[in-house]
């Protein structure tokens, strides 16, 4: 295994808030970053050395890119096969451009996840509108999904009829379509997995998310769930990452139903919003031990250090005010991260609060009131 050490330039393909905060993690090491994005105003673009502004499916840019840097990884896996392909050619590329292929599409990755055993709920990939309308007959209430481009709850639609499916197909107009069976939820939860190129690897205790309207909330680590089940989600995890030959980080949610079965929502090849909290609770934060995956450094400790939360901040909060920083700082402990985007737009995702405390229900409490103060605006 070839080590990258730092003085090195990490290609990162993605300039959102994941490549951003990865970056700093990698400046934080001694390496330079540069990224690719489409967005010339992106995120990352505060702490890359380089940004090349093009689209996902820019082969040619994406070959410069990776002719730039010592070792590529991504930020967000709508990267075009083609794009995958031509970074391979000219650096390592982690995770390898298959995995991220298998996970891009709602359909392949269930359906991998599927035929390797893992488990998930009860699902069919739809090719048709009849098709679509005859899976909510036999599956009941479900969500229509659109297999590619969906985040944040975006391209999915709940619906309770065949009829209701059939507009849903209209609608999400993707020509395929995963049906996925409603599921009762308990609580969600997600682990994270970090694997070197020699497949070392280390799996963070998982963390217990909560969702409103399909997009995360706020996230607590460690998650106080029950030994059993936190050992059964990371040993799931953790077999994902060797299976899918994963190297960087591969994060896994997951559902603990009503009736107490734990099943795989969806992966991501790649720091998650859920693990955000690891730079406080956990001894190396998502973003270092990204770099260290790919750079084939020792993995950094998963250990938790102190129980920790974050909440998200939505664009929402913005809507009509001023939100009032100082008095969202003023909570003991709280830590505000923005990732520096200028238009906040609905359900947009323009930062989030953290704090660690003596529990994770300590730890929530002081990111919700700190959220609460920072929508009274000023
Ligand atoms: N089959 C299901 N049954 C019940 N709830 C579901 C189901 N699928 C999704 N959800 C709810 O919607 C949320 C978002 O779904 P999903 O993870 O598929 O969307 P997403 O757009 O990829 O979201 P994100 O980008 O935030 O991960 C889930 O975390 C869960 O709360
Ligand atoms: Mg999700």
């Amino acid at each position: 295994m070839s080590v990258v050490l730092p003085g090195s330039i990490i290609g990162i393909l993605g300039g959102g808030q994941l490549g951003r905060m990865t970056g700093m993690a990698a400046r934080s090491l001694g390496y330079d970053v540069h990224v690719l994005d489409p967005d010339p105003d992106c995120s990352a673009r505060a702490i890359a050395s380089r940004v090349i502004t093009a689209r996902f499916d820019d082969a040619d840019a994406a070959a410069d890119l990776a002719r730039g840097v010592d070792v590529v990884t991504l930020e967000i896996e709508q990267i075009a096969k083609g794009s995958l392909e031509a970074v391979a050619e000219q650096a390592p590329l982690h995770p390898r451009a298959e995995a991220v292929f298998t996970i891009q599409d709602r359909i392949r990755q269930r359906t991998w996840l599927d035929r390797h055993g893992f488990p998930v709920g009860p699902f069919r990939a739809v090719g048709t509108e009849d098709e679509c309308a005859a899976a909510v007959e036999a599956l009941g209430p479900s969500i229509c999904k659109a297999p590619m481009g969906g985040y944040d709850g975006r391209g999915q639609v709940r619906v309770k009829t065949p009829d209701e499916a059939r507009a849903a197909w209209k609608s999400l107009g993707s020509g395929r379509v995963i049906v996925e069976q409603f599921l009762s939820l308990d609580f969600e939860l997600s682990v994270l997995v970090a694997r070197r190129a020699d497949g070392v690897s280390a799996v963070y205790p998982p963390a217990v998310n909560y969702h409103v309207d399909g997009v995360l909330d706020w996230s607590v680590f460690p998650g106080p769930i029950p030994k059993p089940v936190a050992d059964h989600a990371q040993q799931i995890g953790h077999a994902i990452a060797e299976t899918m030959g994963i190297v960087g980080l591969v994060a896994c949610e997951l559902f603990v139903t009503t009736d107490g079965r734990l099943l795989i929502n969806e992966l991501a090849p790649r720091p998650h919003n859920t693990y955000h909290h690891s730079e406080r609770g956990a001894s190396t934060s998502q973003f270092e031990q990204l770099v260290r995956a790919v750079c084939g450094l020792p993995l950094g400790d998963v250990r938790p250090i102190a129980p920790a939360a974050i909440a998200n901040l939505l664009g929402d909060l913005w809507e009509g005010i001023t939100p009032d920083v100082p008095g969202a700082l003023s909570v003991p402990d709280v830590r505000l991260h923005l990732y520096g985007k200028t238009s906040a737009r609905p359900g947009r995702k323009m930062g989030h609060l953290s704090a660690v405390a003596d529990s994770t229900d300590a730890a929530l409490e002081k990111v919700l009131e700190g959220r609460r103060r920072f929508a009274k605006g000023v």
